[in-house]
């Protein structure tokens, strides 16, 4: 990111709007955008799951002190529901658990069984995730999410499965975030001079949905780099550790494809560690 030393890479869609949230340097009130992401925190998990990733697409649409709530859970319905013509009732959502004034909208505007609308604790819905209790300082405020229900056959059986559950029948696809508090040393939520919004929506996520796969890396964005790889390991075996292997070959090498495209080079330090990093992991995967 340019002119924020607090980070490495951007790992979030908004990271430079920063300024713009609080106040500073509105010369426009709206943006969409297509941001490249990384993010090392799910590391370990690449490959194993459907979709965790260290690089990753993320879409958005933002509000500097412009449209809110009500508009932005308006038109994320009507993207998915009509444009991406996503059935209704595979979507759930969910809000944070004291935003009574998202969970109103979702239920008496735009008419979602309330079966279907979740409340969460802080740790699913607010964003930066637990931000009240533990930072960072900072732009922040309650989310709500949307989720695609992948069907009670992949879920774990349980009564009450909802988004609220680590089975894989739920995957978030888009997290509309009501950027609303400037997060104070002390811990207390300054409102912002102005309500914004800051929507994220994984590319590869919605993809898997749109194209009727199981795993990210079964859409068109990994295929033709896990073939390459099945390819030069000489194998096509369904093999579940090796498939992981493969996957975490393929968001490697797209990493730090897109890293070094944008500048930064394998080195010892900062950027360039974790470039090597991920080098180097996807060579052990290998083995
Ligand atoms: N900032 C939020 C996220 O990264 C929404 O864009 O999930």
């Amino acid at each position: 990111p340019k002119d924020d030393p607090t980070l490495l890479f951007s790992g979030a869609g908004m990271n430079q709007f920063k300024d713009q949230f609080l106040g500073r340097n509105v010369t426009y009130k709206r943006a969409t955008t297509s941001q490249k992401c990384l993010r090392t925190g799910d590391l370990d998990n690449v490959g194993k799951t459907s979709g965790h990733h260290t690089f990753f697409e993320m879409l958005g649409n933002f509000s500097f002190g412009d449209y809110f709530k009500k508009e932005a859970i308006a038109w994320a319905w009507e993207f998915f529901t009509t444009v991406l013509k996503i059935p209704q009732e595979l979507l759930w959502v969910s809000v944070y658990k004291d935003d009574d004034e998202a969970y109103d909208i979702w239920k008496d505007v735009i008419k979602i069984d309330p079966k279907r609308i979740v409340r969460l604790g802080e740790k699913d819905n607010f964003w930066p995730s637990e931000a009240p209790s533990k930072g960072p300082n900072g732009p922040c405020g309650p989310c709500s999410e949307i989720f695609y229900d992948y069907g009670v056959n992949l879920g774990c059986g349980k009564p009450g499965c909802s988004p609220a559950c680590d089975c894989k029948r739920f995957v978030e696809v888009w997290n509309l975030v009501f950027t609303q508090f400037d997060r104070q040393s002390d811990g207390s939520l300054k409102p912002l001079p102005n309500k914004n919004i800051d929507t994220g929506m994984g590319l590869e996520r919605i993809a898997s949905v749109i194209q009727g796969v199981k795993t990210n890396f079964e859409t068109d964005i990994f295929k033709p780099i896990t073939s390459e790889i099945r390819k030069a390991a000489k194998t096509a075996g369904p093999d579940k550790v090796l498939t992981s292997k493969i996957n975490a070959i393929a968001d490697h090498i797209r990493a730090v494809t897109f890293c070094i495209s944008d500048g930064v080079m394998p080195s010892n330090e900062e950027r360039g560690y974790v470039v090597r990093k991920l080098i180097r992991r996807a060579m052990s995967h290998c083995q």
